[in-house]
């Protein structure tokens, strides 16, 4: 594991029966931003647990920064700077002192603390923010000091748990800016977890997790061009002609956006039996042949939609379509 930030080799995690890691392996090189794409329960959460020594995994080896985290916890933690899927602020504790708090648990230098937490709050710009209670922040601004703090002890690895959830566009995207900078300037492995397709599209490499397993793992232009083929996308307003196209292509169908996707072998083949023939044609409202996205692959992966999480896109075609509903691999 010489240029590896992070190494996971067959890791597996069960909660009693719930079985949330099936033996996930994946390498995170040395500066590099990494996306762990998957929807609610796919075990990313238990995955940075693992990572960062919260949780001691049922078996699997995870090195971080060359370090094994059952024989070398200390180190592990010293190397990687953790910002949590909930929020793990003080309240009751000023900007400045929870910056300084953590300075002392992560020991920090007494010296060095002070200079160090004005160079967080720089960072995540909340300088002059420095002496309000963090109750006082808004959501964004309390993600920021959070990644402001786990960069406090200089880290090399930055793990961030769905670190934009819930907040508005302009504080994703200021996030966004300081995770980008801290890549570019201070080289900073990033790992992050996220469902947000928009996300993983910028990273160098995006792990695609479902129920524990990993599906895929590329850069987000491989996995697009992994599919090799274009998707078809339909707007039908014949329901038959729905229900015989859900029958044939069974779980390569499914239904996102208010259109019919299907990833077919010969998908030119597929848009031109349709506009010769005039019993389908005349149930067509639009189709096009498009490049899959990075969620089309995701949905085509798994048969599950990133963002209506509970439901299978695939249950809502009839038919034979409800085969895909039992999807698994
Ligand atoms: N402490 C726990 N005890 C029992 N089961 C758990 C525990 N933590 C997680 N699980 C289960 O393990 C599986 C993976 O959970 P995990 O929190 O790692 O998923 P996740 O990908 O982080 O999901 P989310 O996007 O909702 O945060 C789920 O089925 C979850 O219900
Ligand atoms: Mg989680």
């Amino acid at each position: 594991m010489t240029d590896a930030a992070i190494e996971v080799v067959d890791l597996r995690h069960s909660y009693g029966s719930v079985e949330a890691l099936r033996g996930v392996s994946l390498s995170v090189p040395l500066g590099s931003f990494f996306a762990l794409l998957g929807p609610n329960g796919a075990g990313k959460t238990t995955l940075v647990h693992a990572l960062c020594t919260l949780l001691r995994p049922s078996s699997g080896h995870v090195g971080v920064a060359g370090h094994d985290v059952r024989t070398a916890p200390r180190e592990v933690r010293r190397s990687l700077g953790l910002v949590f899927q909930e929020p793990s602020l003080d309240d009751r504790l000023t900007v400045f002192e929870n910056l300084i708090f953590h300075g002392r648990l992560y020991q920090v230098p007494r010296r060095r603390r002070s200079a160090r937490a004005w160079a967080a709050l720089e960072l995540v710009e909340l300088t002059d923010w420095a002496n309000a209670t963090a109750a006082t922040l808004s959501r964004g601004m309390k993600r920021r000091l959070e990644i402001g703090r786990a960069m406090l002890h200089e880290p090399s690895l930055l793990v961030l748990d769905e670190p934009t959830t819930g907040l508005d566009v302009q504080s994703r995207r200021r996030i966004w800016e300081y995770l980008a900078r801290l890549q570019r300037d201070y080289g900073v492995t990033l790992l992050l977890t996220t469902h947000q397709i928009a996300e993983a599209e910028g990273a160098d490499t995006v792990a695609i997790i479902d129920q524990g397993e990993l599906q895929a793992l590329d850069s987000p232009a491989a996995l697009r061009q992994r599919m090799g083929r274009k998707l078809v996308s339909l707007r039908l307003t014949d329901e038959g002609l729905e229900r015989r196209l859900a029958e044939r292509f069974a779980e390569r169908c499914w239904q996102r956006g208010g259109a019919i996707w299907i990833d077919a072998d010969q998908p030119e083949a597929l848009l031109h039996e349709l506009l010769t023939d005039e019993a389908s044609w005349t149930g067509v409202e639009g189709l096009e042949l498009v490049d899959p996205s990075l969620e089309e692959v995701f949905v085509a992966l798994t048969g599950r939609d990133l963002r209506d999480q509970a439901a299978d896109p695939k249950e809502r075609l009839h038919g034979a379509a409800r085969a895909g509903v039992e999807h698994t691999r």
